[in-house]
């Protein structure tokens, strides 16, 4: 309801539009609407009532499931979770459908990769997205790049900031991190049961003061932006990269947005540290290092520290 309603209102915003016209188009009563559009005012949109109808000023930066028509299903939205990692994955296994999205405004323990927790204050875009597709364990790594790899291209072609892919799923402008993502993935015998992408991306936020070589949109941009539209592009972009099914071009890809590859790097685990030169990224997505004394070592996970030459 709140759909149609939006979509009758926002269409022109210069036109006021009748409790009596609404109830008509939408085939419900007029009391209905009003309680409709006082939650939505409650929610944070600009719509005047008056005399002779309702007039839709403004939206809120707000990821309702209704803000995103045709998937409204999909969208699962919270003000406040510990984790949408949690919550995707109970959704998971329950069965949800591929491309459902967990939303939240603010995590109270938001992780990060490496046992690290990823700050989430308001005005940031942290979500999950499920994604179940029938292939082999592998392949988790190309879904996980071309979603990095998506997210960069959007920032790129749509905020019109100069966004990089640091290995594995790091998004960088300047060498500082706007976006990280976090993988999680089940199986069923030997096949992906799910596979569980997590994003933070700092838009609206002021990251630095926790994390002090962060950076914002907001601060990049002097600006505000608006995250539903990140988030709608996001998910189209990485649909149509997702449409070839053995997913060959995405590492090849990758590659040309990459600011890892031929820099001197330290890769970091819970346990073990190594340092070399980055010279390649293989089909899986397995950091290819050179060690000082010229041995490849092939890199599966791990936190890539850039050095500065
Ligand atoms: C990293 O760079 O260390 C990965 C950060 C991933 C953060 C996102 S925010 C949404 C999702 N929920 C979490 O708890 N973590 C991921």
């Amino acid at each position: 309801m709140k759909t149609e309603l939006l979509k009758i209102l926002t269409s022109d915003p210069s036109r006021i539009v009748s409790g009596e016209q609404l109830s008509r188009k939408l085939g419900t009563s007029r009391v209905t609407i009003w309680k409709h559009i006082k939650k939505l005012q409650e929610l944070g949109y600009e719509i005047i009532s008056g005399p002779t109808g309702y007039q839709y000023k403004s939206s809120p930066d707000a990821l309702f499931p209704w803000e995103f028509p045709g998937q409204e299903d999909l969208i699962h939205y919270y003000q406040e979770v510990s984790s949408t990692m949690e919550i995707a994955k109970e959704l998971a296994r329950k069965g949800c459908p591929s491309f459902t999205v967990v939303i939240a405004e603010r995590q109270t323990t938001g992780r990060g990769r490496l046992k690290r927790q990823w700050h989430s204050d308001d005005g940031g875009l942290y979500f999950t997205l499920v994604l179940k597709p029938d292939v082999s364990p592998v392949m988790m790594s190309r879904f996980s790049f071309a979603a990095s790899l998506s997210l960069a291209q959007v920032l790129r072609d749509e905020i019109g900031i100069d966004a990089r892919v640091k290995w594995p799923n790091d998004i960088l402008v300047n060498e500082r991190k706007l976006s990280g993502m976090l993988c999680e993935m089940e199986m069923e015998s030997d096949r992906v049961a799910f596979i569980n992408i997590g994003i933070g991306l700092n838009v609206n936020n002021n990251p630095r003061e926790k994390e002090p070589n962060s950076v914002s949109i907001k601060e990049l941009l002097g600006r505000e932006v608006s995250r539903k539209s990140i988030l709608t592009s996001f998910l189209n972009q990485l649909k149509q990269e997702l449409s070839n099914p053995n997913l060959d071009h995405i590492i090849p890809r990758w590659k040309t947005h990459t600011i890892t590859l031929n820099r001197q790097v330290k890769i970091v685990t819970t346990s073990e540290e190594w340092e070399g030169v980055a010279v390649d990224v293989d089909e899986n997505g397995a950091l290819l290092l050179e060690q000082p004394n010229k041995e490849i070592k092939k890199i599966y996970y791990g936190d890539c520290f850039h050095q500065i030459s």
